[in-house]
């Protein structure tokens, strides 16, 4: 492809040389011809005037020819040849025509170059006038034609000679705009094949230059949107594998209890419901099913409303110190039960946060359900906070109970996620509670984490606003459909 660039680029060059020379040539031979005959003809003017002065009475036309170097005619005032250096006067037509010798005989110099009837051959003609006719002097045209021939000679020869450079710069030039074709072409064909990482050298700012730089943008370009496609593909993908999760782990869910109810109502049906040992214990299975597919559903619910931004959300400020105090006392029964201690660690100063009370109440139950239920008997669980910076206060639920696996903790935000499924499960969790956690604080302008170890107990995280985000005016907080 590029040779054949190369071989067009070159051959038009030195088309371009055939056509100057060509032209060279033909005006050259013009110019010469014209410039020797003129010369020839004054030269033969001069000679013919010398000889016609000193011609004698029967001149030796043989002789005087050679000396002079052309061929000799007389012709008489009626036209008739006298003599001739090179023919026989007898065989000679009478010349009173003879355009140089009609001038001649009218007293003015004549020429004529053309062809000799006697001798077949060109000629230029000079004929003077003189006392006894007129005196004609020729010159083969061969002999003009070498001349002219040896000037056109010379003069092609320089012509080509100052070309060269000129050959030689144009095969180097094409050569060069071949090869950076041939580039550009090779790079093309690693786009078109798909590899957007290639880049091309675009050195230069002459149209080749531009070319390249202006390839190599399409292709960071290209690169670029192939790269946002392939990673769009890889969310979507996640996103799809979330949802396949999600409504089995839903079904899964709402298989267990429904069963349960199930079972224990056709047992009770086929005759238990008269068993006074066991009737009662039945119904209290079957109820407890009952509530966890409650809890089950409206936790469900609350979520997917988050999700779909549907919750709304009424924010206000609230003075940390009492957040912490109201959703204590709630949990306060619960761990007594346990004879858990569980305390407040309050603020010194004044601090408020800008909030939807009601959504931080879920949070904190969650979090005291989670941590008084999972920590043993008169175990420890204290609740705080600590302003983070002067836009974030950081709310924490720490517990001196089991602890958390650290390969666990990266998921354990996820909806239906549980260390412990068999643990989790008998205690009544549906494995929802930190993915609503999750999303209450966010739906808010917070964030979400936790710090544990199987040894020390665990510490779960969440900070909240001090000053009005906007998240109200903007309408409904949207939340993305992550697994987190
Ligand atoms: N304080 C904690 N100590 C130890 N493990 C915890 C603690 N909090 C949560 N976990 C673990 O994280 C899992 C997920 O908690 P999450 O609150 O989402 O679900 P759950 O408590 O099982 O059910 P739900 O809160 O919906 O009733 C729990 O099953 C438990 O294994
Ligand atoms: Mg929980």
């Amino acid at each position: 492809m590029t040779a054949r660039i190369f071989v067009k680029l070159t051959l038009g060059v030195l088309g371009v040389l055939a056509v100057a020379l060509t032209a060279v040539d033909f005006l050259v031979t013009q110019r010469a011809q014209e410039t020797y005959v003129d010369t020839l003809r004054r030269e033969l003017v001069e000679k013919g005037r010398t000889l016609a002065l000193t011609l004698p009475a029967q001149p030796d036309f043989l002789r005087l020819a050679e000396a002079a170097g052309v061929r000799l005619t007389w012709v008489a005032f009626d036209g008739r040849v006298v003599a001739d250096s090179e023919a026989s006067p007898e065989r000679m037509e009478n010349h009173r025509t003879r355009p140089e010798i009609a001038e001649a005989l009218q007293g003015r110099t004549g020429s004529s170059l053309r062809r000799s009837p006697t001798l077949g051959i060109r000629f230029l003609y000079v004929a003077v006038p003189f006392d006894r006719g007129a005196l004609r002097l020729a010159v083969p045209a061969v002999q003009i034609d070498a001349q002219v021939n040896a000037i056109r000679r010379d003069v092609l020869f320089s012509t080509a000679l100052a070309f060269l450079p000129s050959v030689v710069v144009a095969a180097l030039f094409a050569r060069y705009v071949s090869r950076r074709l041939g580039a550009i072409i090779e790079y093309a064909r690693q786009l078109a094949e798909g590899n957007f990482r290639a880049r091309l050298d675009h050195s230069g700012r002459g149209e080749l230059g531009i070319l390249s730089a202006k390839l190599n943008e399409t292709s960071e370009k290209l690169e670029f949107m192939l790269d946002r496609l392939e990673a769009e593909h890889t969310e979507l993908e996640k996103l799809e594998r979330v949802r396949k999760d999600f409504v089995i782990n839903v079904s899964h869910e709402l298989r267990t209890p429904l069963a349960s109810i199930q079972g224990y109502t056709e047992t009770l049906l086929d005759g238990a419901i008269h068993d006074p040992n066991n009737n009662l214990k039945f119904l209290a299975i079957i109820r407890q099913n009952a509530e966890r597919l409650a809890r089950l559903t409206a936790d469900l619910l609350t979520l997917s409303r988050i999700e779909l931004g549907q919750q709304k959300f009424k924010f206000a400020y609230y003075r940390v110190n009492a957040l912490l105090s109201d959703n204590v006392d709630s949990m306060l029964p619960l761990a007594q039960k346990k004879a858990i201690e569980l305390a407040i660690e309050r603020l010194s100063e004044r601090v408020e946060v800008f909030c939807d009370a009601e959504a931080v109440h879920q949070i904190l139950s969650n979090l005291l359900d989670n941590a008084i239920k999972y920590t043993p008997d008169r175990g420890r669980v204290s609740v705080g906070a600590q302003a983070l910076d002067d836009d974030r206060v950081e709310f924490y639920v720490r517990d001196s109970g089991p602890g958390i696996p650290a390969e666990d903790l990266t998921r354990l935000f996820e909806r239906f996620y549980r260390v412990d499924k068999a643990r989790s499960r008998a205690l009544g969790g549906t494995g929802l509670g930190l993915a609503i956690v999750k999303h209450l604080a966010r739906a808010q302008g917070g964030e979400v984490r936790v710090e544990s170890s199987v040894t020390g107990g665990s510490t779960f995280y969440f900070t909240l606003p001090t000053h009005d985000l906007g998240l109200a005016e903007s309408g409904a907080v949207q939340q993305e459909l992550t697994p987190l």
